[in-house]
């Protein structure tokens, strides 16, 4: 057997058992790059007679391009083998359910939604939003509200008082969200557009009661503020709320410390096949509070009455957030049930407009 034959045998045996790209590329530079090793028989052919040369050339030229078809099919085969693996390992079954993504699966509560809602409806007629704490004194929650020492009103609200301090202070959990109306009036001047959502308390708990609820509460301060503004706005907002073309409202004299006149507002429902709905019927539900703030808050808030006036309402959150979305039960609401605000729950993105629709 001739060297020729010998470095063809090994070629193509390394070229066969190359076991990827990289492994078939140092066997073609050893070959066919500048010093390989046909690539230096070649140039001895230079050297050699004319009779030489006829002889060894056509070996030499035939074993260059026996390497150099070895090498392509080599190549071909090796590159169809990974874009076999690749495929193979890349391969996914479509028919698998899709797995959600955190931000579908978390859940916004009802009551934060209804914020929202709220929020949306009153700030598009030009109010913002205020706030104040939880923790309150007599003097916010009750006496600047025109609740005189030792009336019986103090005792409707079931307040939760915390433990007297060195003069004997108890200072309370706020069990309306009116004392922001005062806080409100004492730091900013007329006009006044506001609504206070916020946690309010009272020691009271059955299937719609917690001793931790929800209000919002709305305060209107100009120079002409009247009642026909306040059922306007009223009317406005639960038409918008409940999504209804229009809503029969019934307005019944009450009787709140710090409003004059006062009243509790009804809206149209039916209750027939068990289920509540608004905008018709004949029943009537009862929903909010309001009235004309009384002189006596507007001088306690160093506003003169004969110049100021206005007025202010409150509701339940959580009332209203059951009332719209046909939750029986309050309770749960703060039960932390991940299965309750699975079912309940809005998706995060679901963020509630006037123009995307409330509850899109
Ligand atoms: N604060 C009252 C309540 O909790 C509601 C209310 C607010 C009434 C504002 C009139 C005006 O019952």
């Amino acid at each position: 057997m001739t060297d020729l034959d010998t470095l063809e045998r090994d070629l193509l045996g390394q070229i066969e058992t190359a076991s990827d790209e990289a492994a078939l590329e140092a066997v073609r530079v050893s070959a066919l790059g500048k010093k390989g090793s046909v690539s230096e028989l070649l140039k001895t052919l230079g050297a050699m007679t004319p009779d030489e040369r006829k002889e060894r050339g056509p070996l030499i030229n035939g074993l260059r391009d026996r390497v150099t078809t070895a090498l392509g099919s080599r190549r071909e085969a090796l590159q169809g083998a990974a874009l076999e693996a690749r495929l193979a390992s890349e391969r996914i079954d479509v028919t698998l359910p899709l797995r959600e993504a955190p931000e579908a699966s978390g859940r916004i509560h009802p009551i934060s939604q209804v914020i929202d809602e709220i929020t949306a409806i009153f700030a598009d007629l030009g109010f913002s939003v205020a706030e104040g704490p939880d923790i309150e004194t007599d003097e916010y929650n009750f006496t600047a509200l025109n609740f005189p020492e030792g009336h019986p009103a103090r005792e409707m609200h079931d307040t939760f008082f915390l433990a007297p301090d060195h003069l004997g202070r108890r200072k309370v959990l706020r069990t309306h969200t009116s004392p922001v109306q005062i806080r409100t009036m004492r730091s900013v001047e007329p006009p006044i557009r506001v609504i206070i959502p916020g946690r309010t308390y009272r020691h009271d708990s059955d299937q719609t009661h917690t001793p931790m609820f929800h209000q919002v509460e709305g305060l209107v301060i100009d120079r002409q503020a009247n009642i026909a503004n306040l059922k306007w706005v009223l009317e406005n907002f639960c038409r918008a709320f409940f999504e209804v073309e229009s809503v029969g409202m019934r307005f019944r004299p009450s009787f709140f410390p710090f409003t004059e006149p006062s009243a509790e507002v009804d809206i149209q429902c039916t209750r027939k096949g068990g289920e509540i709905r608004f905008g018709e019927g004949t029943d009537w539900l009862e929903v909010l509070g309001c009235g004309m703030v009384h002189p006596n808050v507007l001088k306690n808030c160093g506003l003169d009455p004969d110049q100021f006036q206005g007025f202010a309402f409150g509701m339940g959150i959580d009332r209203l957030a059951m009332l719209k979305y046909g939750m029986p039960d309050l309770r749960p609401f703060f039960e932390a049930d991940v299965r309750w605000i699975e079912h309940y729950g809005f998706r995060p993105l679901d963020v509630p407009s006037l123009v995307g629709g409330l509850t899109a």
